[in-house]
Formats: C-alpha cells, sequence, structure tokens
C-alpha cells in the first residue's frame, strides 16, 4: 500500500487560496491511535482561525506551527488498522471524531485528509442510521453544545477563567440562542428543548422555519428587533456569536440567570455580572469520544438532526472555506473524501 495520501495542506497562513490540495505522507499508526479513512470532514471556525494564524488571539496564545500542516479536526469514516493496545475498536468499523482539540491547534489534527491518527478517546462509533457527512458534521459543533449545555466532562484546567464551567439546569426554563442558526447555534437549540426548556431562536429572518422546524419555541430576525431591546426575565443566554458585543444580553437575564458566551474573547463585562447576580462562563471545546457515544442515539433518533448547508469534495476545500467566509452559514459545511 502506498505511503502517500491526498490531502489539503497549507506551506503558509493567509487565504483561502493557501489550501493546497496535494499528496501528503499518510499518518503511522502509534500506540493509543486508529487509523481512520476518511469518507466526510466537517468544518468549524477553528478551521480558518488556523489558516489565517490564529491572528486574533494574543500573540502569547498563537499556537507555533511547522508546515505544512493539514488543517480540521471534526471527521466521519471506516477504521483502517487500530494500534495492539486499543481494544475498543475494529478495522472496518464506522466511526466519527473531533481529533485533537485543543491539544492539536498547531495543525496535528489532520482532518483534510484521506486518512488520520485519532487517539482512540477521541473516537466513538458512528451512530448507524447517520450517513457520514452529516456525522462528519457533529463532531465539534455538538460537543460544544453538549459541554456547555449538558456535561462538561472533564477537570481539565478552562483556559479561558479561572473557574470551571457548569452547565445549568434547563427543565422548565427559558433559555435564548443567539447565531441560533449556524453549527453550534443550531445543537443548542435542540438539546435545549430536549432537556425541556422552551428556546427562543435569534438568527437572520430567512432562518425562522428552519429554526421552528427543529423545536424553536419563538424566533427574532435580528435585522429587525434587537433582541436585547426586546427580551426579559430569561434564564440562560447561550450566545453562539458571543464576541465584545455578548454583553448586551446581561439585560435580557432575570437576576440567578446565565450568560453562556461561546466565544467570550473581548467580553468586559464581569463586574456588571456580578452586580447584577447573573454568571456569565465559557469554556473551550475538548475531544471527547465517551460525549460522542452520548450523542450518537440522539442523532439516530433525530432527537438531534445536524443541518447541513453545503458538501464540497475535499480538492475544493478552498471554495468550502470561501463559502464560510461569506458567512450567514445554516447549519454545517462539509467535505466529501473522494476515493
Ligand atoms: N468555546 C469553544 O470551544 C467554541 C467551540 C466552537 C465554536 N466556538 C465559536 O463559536 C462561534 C460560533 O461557531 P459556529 O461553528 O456555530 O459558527 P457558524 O456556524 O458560522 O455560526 C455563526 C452563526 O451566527 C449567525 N450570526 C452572525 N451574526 C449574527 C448576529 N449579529 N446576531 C445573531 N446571529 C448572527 C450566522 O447566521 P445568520 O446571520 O444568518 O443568522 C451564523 O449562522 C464562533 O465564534 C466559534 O469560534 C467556540
Amino acid at each position: 500500500m502506498s505511503d502517500l495520501m491526498k490531502a489539503v495542506r497549507l506551506h503558509a497562513f493567509g487565504g483561502a487560496e493557501r489550501l493546497v490540495y496535494e499528496d501528503a505522507p499518510k499518518p503511522r499508526l502509534q500506540a493509543g491511535q486508529v487509523l481512520v479513512r476518511v469518507h466526510a470532514v466537517g468544518l468549524n471556525p477553528p478551521d480558518w482561525y488556523l489558516r489565517e494564524g490564529y491572528d486574533m488571539l494574543p500573540p502569547e496564545w498563537r499556537p507555533r506551527v511547522a508546515f505544512p500542516i493539514i488543517p480540521g479536526t471534526d471527521i466521519s469514516g471506516v477504521v483502517e488498522a487500530v494500534a495492539d493496545d486499543v481494544p475498543d475498536f475494529t478495522a472496518g468499523d464506522e466511526v466519527y471524531a473531533m481529533v485533537r482539540f485543543p491539544s492539536g491547534l498547531a495543525g496535528e489534527s489532520r482532518a483534510y485528509a484521506q486518512y488520520v491518527s485519532v487517539p482512540a478517546g477521541e473516537l466513538a462509533l458512528k451512530p448507524s442510521a447517520t450517513d457520514h457527512l452529516h456525522a462528519a458534521a457533529a463532531p465539534m459543533s455538538g460537543l460544544t453544545a453538549w459541554q456547555f449545555l449538558i456535561s462538561l466532562g472533564h477537570d481539565e484546567p478552562n483556559p479561558l477563567q479561572p473557574f470551571r464551567h457548569e452547565p445549568v439546569p434547563l427543565a422548565g426554563k427559558i433559555v435564548l440562542v443567539n447565531g441560533a442558526a449556524g453549527g453550534v447555534g443550531h445543537l443548542a437549540v435542540q438539546l435545549a428543548k430536549w432537556k425541556g426548556a422552551t428556546v427562543i431562536a435569534v438568527a437572520s429572518g430567512g432562518n425562522e422555519a428552519f429554526l421552528r422546524d427543529l423545536g424553536a419555541d419563538e424566533f427574532i430576525d435580528y435585522g429587525r428587533t434587537r433582541p436585547e431591546d426586546s427580551v426579559r426575565d430569561v434564564d440562560l443566554v447561550v450566545d453562539a456569536v458571543g464576541g465584545a458585543m455578548t454583553g448586551r444580553f446581561l439585560r435580557t437575564l432575570k437576576r440567578g440567570g446565565a450568560l453562556f458566551p461561546i466565544f467570550p474573547l473581548g467580553f468586559e463585562g464581569r463586574d456588571q455580572a456580578e452586580m447584577l447576580g447573573l454568571t456569565v462562563s465559557s469554556t473551550q471545546v475538548r475531544s471527547s469520544g465517551a460525549q460522542l457515544a452520548q450523542i450518537a442515539p440522539l442523532l439516530d433518533d433525530g432527537t438531534v438532526r445536524v443541518a447541513i448547508d453545503s458538501v464540497f469534495p475535499l480538492a475544493e476545500a478552498r471554495k468550502a472555506h470561501e463559502r464560510a467566509a461569506a458567512g450567514h452559514i445554516r447549519g454545517k459545511i462539509v467535505l466529501e473524501v473522494q476515493r
């Protein structure tokens, strides 16, 4: 068998034109790992953050990179080979994973490729009734929504705040999801509904039917109405847009409520939140095969539906990144890997 595979690699940071489809060495299987033949790759914002050199992070946080690197984290595929010390998987198993996040921030993740080596603990059996495209679309967005809303699932230090992120009870609560049509947002809407919350979804106007179909009880078109001016007494805001503007949601919360910015960088309102009796908490998503195994039955029975915005061949990853840059992503962008 050839030692080469097709992959999309970066030889320098920059725009989408930096993504080069070419031959690359096939990953070697090491102890504790599983070699997966990739069928589909799900895209996520860290893919373009890495491509751009993480220039929105403070310089001391930027990962050091040795080019060429293969970007990407989310895959669905079939097990090709298993290290001797891995008892849980067998060649031929259909699997999905978020590979090496955040440990592979510098590009060791290798998802944009025909093959990827995956630490066994990051892998789960693919939901059997879900195709590879939808399974590859789920991991990072699904794990992010899960770790914010359902269970953190680990005790690693939180790089975004000095305390552990704790999900809050959802049953009978009012939850507002901002950025509800995006990757994390549309799954957060469905997990909150599954746990018994009433959900207010905030997105651009064209997404109303999409989000009501996923279970949203109320819809706010942010192009017409500013949610911070029209909503009060919410128990939890999940802000999947986040950033410096996230503090505007503090006034929508009832005392004792919580704001979870999925992207917290730039938020300065912790003192104000404390004065108002509100919790503000965030976390960084981490790979977890165990949690993907918990999410799999929800995908298979339709409790959680992953929406696909668009599909591109792996060789056209550049076009997929251009689609992402155009914004207003509804659900997920996926790459299909040619055989
Ligand atoms: N903490 C973590 O570990 C973690 C993990 C994953 C992602 N993230 C971060 O979370 C954010 C969301 O990620 P994602 O994968 O869900 O991205 P995404 O798929 O691009 O979704 C973003 C959504 O926000 C919507 N949006 C844009 N401007 C808006 C506004 N002003 N008000 C309301 N909605 C708006 C967009 O659609 P419309 O404008 O059409 O409604 C889009 O659907 C990113 O910043 C990402 O880096 C953090």
